[in-house]
């Protein structure tokens, strides 16, 4: 038969869906529907958006400030790293740059703090080993989370955004004490 170009050919493709067919497609449909409205949603109410605010800070102001911390609370060394008991409920920070975390920090298991986490040069990745806890840590910025330590131990914190060729060196660590633990003694408070 002359079939000209406007005129379609018939195919099986051409039959009418099988109703099996047409009940998967709409499952199919229904699912991205789904998924597609989880998006939005759980970037809004998902439990990976950070706790906190965020503001802008100079590098060397928060050098400062993270010094200031330092002084304040120091009560030794790990590794030649200040090792610092801040008191519960108060303003922690931990000063990241290539290629080390500063201070160790020693908490308290069920204290809330408010950690300010910033870089001095590059981007870095805040990894709380062996916890699925990441946060980028980019200068310029001063994200203050909201932590509450729930487990004592001892954790590493390792950097997991690639900064250069120390980046596998850049590993800091945490102190969690039991609630009931005695606070440090002396140190040159
Ligand atoms: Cu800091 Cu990789």
């Amino acid at each position: 038969m002359y079939a000209p170009g406007t005129t379609p050919p018939q195919g099986v493709w051409w039959k009418p869906a099988h109703r099996s067919e047409k009940i998967w497609f709409t499952i199919a449909f229904v699912w991205c529907m789904i998924l597609f409205a989880m998006m939005p949603f759980w970037h809004l109410r998902g439990g990976q958006n950070p706790s906190g605010t965020r503001s802008t800070v100079e590098p060397t102001a928060f050098a400062e400030r993270v010094q200031e911390f330092i002084d304040t609370y120091q009560v030794g060394e790990d590794n030649g790293i200040p090792l610092v008991e801040p008191p519960p409920g108060s303003d922690i920070y931990l000063q990241a740059r290539m290629w080390s975390w500063t201070p160790v920090l020693r908490l308290r298991a069920g204290a809330e703090y408010t950690l300010h986490l910033s870089s001095l040069d590059v981007n870095h990745g805040f990894n709380l080993f062996p916890f699925n806890v990441n946060f980028q840590v980019v200068p310029g910025y001063d994200y203050a989370l909201r932590v509450t330590p729930t487990e004592a131990g001892e954790f590493q914190i390792v950097c997991n955004e690639f900064c250069g060729v120390g980046h596998h060196l850049m590993v800091g660590k945490v102190i969690v004490v039991p609630a009931d633990a005695p606070a440090a003694e002396g140190g040159d408070r």
